[in-house]
């Protein structure tokens, strides 16, 4: 194929179609397409994808589709993900670094024609609700077709999102000419544009004549992050968190960088809606590494009579401080793109509920009539499926029969428990925050802190068993703080400072930070805590709190529950005073941890925190 791919550009943008054309030139792709999101556009695609044989139509589930990815680009590839910042020390100890000329100049040799024969999609996107005051904007180009269905659900993709860059570039160029024309020099920063400019390739050209394969990647991967212009490059990966790039990469990394520089907050959180019986609605955000059941938690069931749980978002929240000083948050996504298996009528029956249509499985297993199947979606596994890797399954396999970190692409409106307000542009107001992690042991089922500062050190310290919604080792404890290890998009001692600056903020009426932990285990190693719809007695508590009307035991590491509501719940006293005390003797071992990772920080680290580690010591005599 030639390489002139000038295409008619549906925009007036000018930076984004010069953008476009830079990147055509670079990659080559056969074609160049301009998602608008339509309804023809996502028939058209999947139809394609069907032919290619990425995608097999799903007999028993109308408008859904299942994926089987290589086997080999199965999750996000944390060690092949960069934060390329002018300096390392911007990046911090936690993420990878490679200098920014560096980082571009691998990519000028690994871009260079990597999509030939290939269509480069152009995809507007928009995070948030359309035109909403938190929402951003962004772009990704990418030669994956299953990217850029994937995107319509994930995002607000396409032709509205496209004419609110040309408004903003519109309103920019205005804003620009008036100061020229007043002498002065513009107020905005000229490095950022006015959209987040995002390339993705799955790195394999096709040469002419070549077929192409159903899941197309590369062993070369790259998921690489500009923070200082807000760019985003991802090559050799199809898989979700690495190529959905309005995700991960933007919402929460890039994201970061902006909510420190703007004085706002963007957070690997959940935010559900809490109605208590007496009818004061409240709103919580919550962090929880990933795979350990944030979207559960966020369409739980509750056990316990008259409350009522709705859904805002089930992954990112982001956070704005309101004229009242209150903290108001958004779900910048418009899907969930959620683990499926463990996901079934017991442990989420409103996801399920969600799933009925308009979705996109990956690496689940399929059964003999055209439906989907993961371990966890039914007690009874199926007499027979095809597994992940498209071999004949029984359930006397030796592995499972889906992917541990199989996912469902999902409409969040589809959500039987989505709350009227979630796509409110100005957010809604945070009461409490979450924070927890998989811990088998040491840590009590909910312990609220002290201050916002005693809560930043909480954040700070998330400790979580490792799950496979990564590569590495699953079980190993590994620090994970506010459960962004793997997406904050600076230093993250730096990003601890952000966050007590945000506690001193004046005028500020901050919402009350907790640490949860529902995966305590006894010695048998079975869970001492029933969880799912369960755990709304533990929201209930919180809101009591937050209402004045419950009681808290003060200990060593924060306040306990005087009481909880374990009314018809099977606990034996022994399970329930596991759960809700501090063994002193543990939490000096625990503690015992902390420097370690603190003086990982060195001086990024805010002295506020050694000050709590140290009052924490205290405490524990
Ligand atoms: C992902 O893995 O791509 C992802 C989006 O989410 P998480 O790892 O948080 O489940
Ligand atoms: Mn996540
Ligand atoms: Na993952």
């Amino acid at each position: 194929m030639s390489v002139s791919v000038e295409v008619e550009a549906p925009t007036s943008n000018r930076e984004l179609v010069a953008w476009v054309n830079e990147i055509a030139a670079l990659t080559q792709p056969d074609r160049v397409e301009w998602c608008d999101g339509s309804e023809e556009e996502w028939t058209r695609l999947t139809n394609l994808l069907v032919e290619q044989g990425t995608l097999t139509r799903l007999a028993a589930r109308p408008n859904s589709f299942y994926a089987k990815s290589d086997p080999t680009d199965v999750a996000r590839v944390e060690d092949r993900t960069y934060i390329c910042s002018e300096r390392r020390e911007d990046a911090g100890p936690t993420n990878n670094w490679i200098a920014p000329g560096e980082m571009r100049r691998t990519f000028g040799e690994l871009f260079k024609g990597c999509m030939r024969g290939r269509t480069m999609y152009v995809v507007p996107f928009c995070m948030g609700p359309l035109g909403g005051e938190i929402s951003q904007l962004g772009v990704e180009i990418t030669d994956s077709p299953y990217v850029a269905v994937s995107m319509r659900v994930m995002t607000r993709m396409g032709e509205r999102a496209l004419r609110l860059i040309e408004e903003r570039g519109a309103a920019r160029q205005a804003e620009e000419s008036e100061e020229r024309a007043n002498g002065g020099r513009s107020k905005r920063d000229h490095e950022h544009s006015d959209f987040v400019k995002a390339v993705h390739s799955v790195g394999a050209p096709l040469e002419p004549g070549q077929a192409d394969v159903p899941w197309p990647c590369s062993s070369t991967k790259y998921i690489s992050h500009f923070p200082e212009t807000r760019e985003i490059w991802s090559y050799g990966s199809g898989y979700g968190g690495n190529a959905l790039l309005g995700k991960k990469c933007y919402a929460l990394r890039i994201a970061s960088v902006m909510a420190r520089d703007e004085g706002w907050l963007a957070e690997h959180m959940l935010i559900l809606k809490l109605t208590p019986p007496s009818g004061e609605t409240r709103y919580i955000a919550a962090a929880f590494p990933s795979a350990c059941g944030k979207t559960n938690l966020a369409m739980l069931k509750p056990t316990i009579p008259g409350w009522k749980v709705e859904t805002i978002g089930d992954d990112i929240a982001w956070m704005r401080f309101g004229e009242d000083g209150r903290l108001y948050a958004i779900n910048p996504e418009a899907g969930f793109f959620g683990v499926a298996p463990g996901t079934g009528q017991v442990t989420n029956a409103n996801a399920i509920q969600t799933l009925w249509g308009n979705s996109i499985f990956t690496n689940v297993a399929l059964t003999d009539d055209g439906d989907v199947w993961w371990e966890g979606l039914t007690e009874e596994p199926p007499a027979h499926l095809t597994d992940w890797k498209g071999r004949s399954w029984t359930p006397d396999s030796d592995e499972p029969a889906a992917h541990p970190n199989a996912r469902f692409t999902t409409p969040a409106a589809q959500c039987p428990t989505i709350a009227p307000e979630w796509q409110d542009p100005k957010g809604v107001p945070i009461s409490a925050i979450l924070f927890g992690g998989r811990r088998a042991t040491a840590v009590p089922l909910v312990t609220e802190s002290l201050s916002w500062q005693h809560g930043v050190f909480l954040g700070a310290n998330v400790a979580s068993e490792k799950t496979a919604a990564a590569e590495g080792k699953v079980g190993e404890l590994r620090h994970d703080p506010f459960a962004m290890l793997p997406f904050c998009g600076y230093n993250m001692g730096d990003y601890f400072g952000h966050w007590l600056d945000i506690g001193r903020r004046e005028g500020a009426r901050l919402p009350r930070i907790y640490y949860v932990n529902w995966f305590r285990k006894n010695d048998e190693g079975k869970f001492v805590w029933p969880g799912f719809g369960e755990n709304s007695r533990v929201l209930k508590w919180i809101v009591e709190r937050l209402n004045g009307e419950a009681e808290a035991v003060p200990t060593p590491i924060g306040l306990l529950p005087a009481d909880l509501d374990t009314q018809g719940l099977d606990l034996s006293e022994d399970d329930l005073r596991m759960l809700l005390t501090v063994d002193r003797e543990v939490w000096r071992e625990e503690a015992a941890l902390i420097p370690g990772h603190f003086e990982t920080f060195g001086d990024h680290l805010p002295k506020e925190l050694w000050d709590e580690y140290n009052a924490l010591r205290d405490r524990l005599g």
